[in-house]
């Protein structure tokens, strides 16, 4: 394909079996002081053929054009982007949009050396645009409307312009540019819930792929929690079992949650709803809290303890007494066949 790539990535590297390959990098085409840019392998991240075919085909033709991810909090988008990089070993500056970033802010600004001479500093955009680094930015929506507008040209792929020294850098072959966002750009999220969003030009969004990651699928989520809890001891029951009942049961339980928060259980209705992110959080604390039944916790008490730690303590008493509900009820009595 292009001639910008300079290694094969297997597909077993995602987690798959299948004989499709992904483009990539060789580490030694980096320079050894860009090496710390690339993401650190995380060997439990759970890939979804979807979202990884979305991306590999993005990836390998899309290459002028970004990459527009979005999905709820805590759904994996930033993580899904640097696992990906972690494995094609491509080098990611990121950053974080927010309401008052500028231009500069973006392609760089002279700051005062020591010996008080001038000297220009490229912004993360810029060094992107130089090296050939993806350039990552999260949640794109904090940021107004007109700021990726006045970026327009280099969203295409075009040169960068430096107005403060007059430099004009070619795009480097391999740059990328990935946006993740909590909104669709274009329009809001149902529930409204992100706080201080600026919906997005429709020109801006013309020029982006677009990607959707909602939560995982239970298959997905379950392998997720599966490879990534502990060692158990259980009683009554072997401890694969006991892990494969558990991660069911967890995962059952979000979902719940997610279906009470989305509003398609009509009996329920909660404030905050359970992200991958959270369930992870709550599965330790819980493991945790199920040991402190050795000290007269009870199995309620357990579940309560460890949801307000990961999730409850931010919500009035109705939602959270809610969420302890369904939770609780879908956990059933799975702790008590851990040897504590
Ligand atoms: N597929 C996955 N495999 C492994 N861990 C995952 C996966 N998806 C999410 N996680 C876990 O959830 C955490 C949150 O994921 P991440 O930060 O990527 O979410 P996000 O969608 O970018 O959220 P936000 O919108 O809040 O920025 C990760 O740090 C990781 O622990
Ligand atoms: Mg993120």
């Amino acid at each position: 394909m292009q001639q910008v790539f300079d290694d094969v990535i297997c597909a077993e590297e995602f987690g798959f079996t299948s004989e499709q390959k992904v483009l990539g990098y060789q580490r030694e085409s980096w320079d050894v002081s860009e090496h710390y840019l690339i993401p650190k392998k995380d060997p439990n991240y759970v890939f979804r053929q979807e979202t990884l075919g979305i991306m590999s085909a993005w990836w390998e033709m899309g290459s002028g054009e970004p990459l527009f991810v979005s999905g709820p909090h805590g759904s994996g988008k930033t993580s899904f982007i640097n696992q990906f990089c972690a494995r094609v070993r491509a080098p990611v500056i990121a950053m974080t949009a927010r309401a008052r970033l500028d231009r500069t802010d973006l392609i760089g600004h002279y700051v005062i050396d020591k010996d008080k001479s001038m000297r220009f500093v490229d912004g993360p955009l810029t060094r992107a645009w130089r090296r050939g680094f993806v350039f990552l930015v999260n949640e794109m929506s904090a940021a107004p409307g007109d700021l990726w507008l006045s970026v327009n040209e280099l969203l295409e792929g075009a040169p960068l312009f430096i107005e403060a020294t007059g430099e004009v850098i070619e795009r480097h072959p391999r740059t990328r540019i990935v946006m993740t966002d909590n909104i669709r750009g274009l329009c809001d999220d149902e529930k409204g819930s992100y706080v201080g969003r600026f919906v997005q030009d429709p020109a801006v969004m013309d020029r982006c792929w677009k990607m959707r990651m909602d939560y995982m699928d239970a298959d997905s989520e379950i392998a997720l929690i599966l490879s990534s809890t502990p060692e158990v001891q259980c009683v009554g029951i072997s401890s694969s079992e006991w892990k494969r009942e558990f991660a069911v049961r967890l995962r059952k339980s979000a979902e719940r949650v997610r279906e009470a928060y989305c509003g398609m259980d009509p009996t329920v209705s909660v404030d905050a709803t359970i992200s991958t992110r959270v369930l992870m959080r709550f599965r330790d604390l819980l493991l945790l809290s199920y040991r402190s039944k050795a000290m007269g916790c009870s199995h309620r008490e357990a579940v309560r303890k460890a949801l307000r730690i990961s999730l409850t303590d931010c919500l009035d008493s109705t939602s959270a007494s809610v969420i302890e509900k369904l939770v609780e009820a879908e956990l059933g009595n799975i702790g008590d066949y851990l040897l504590v």
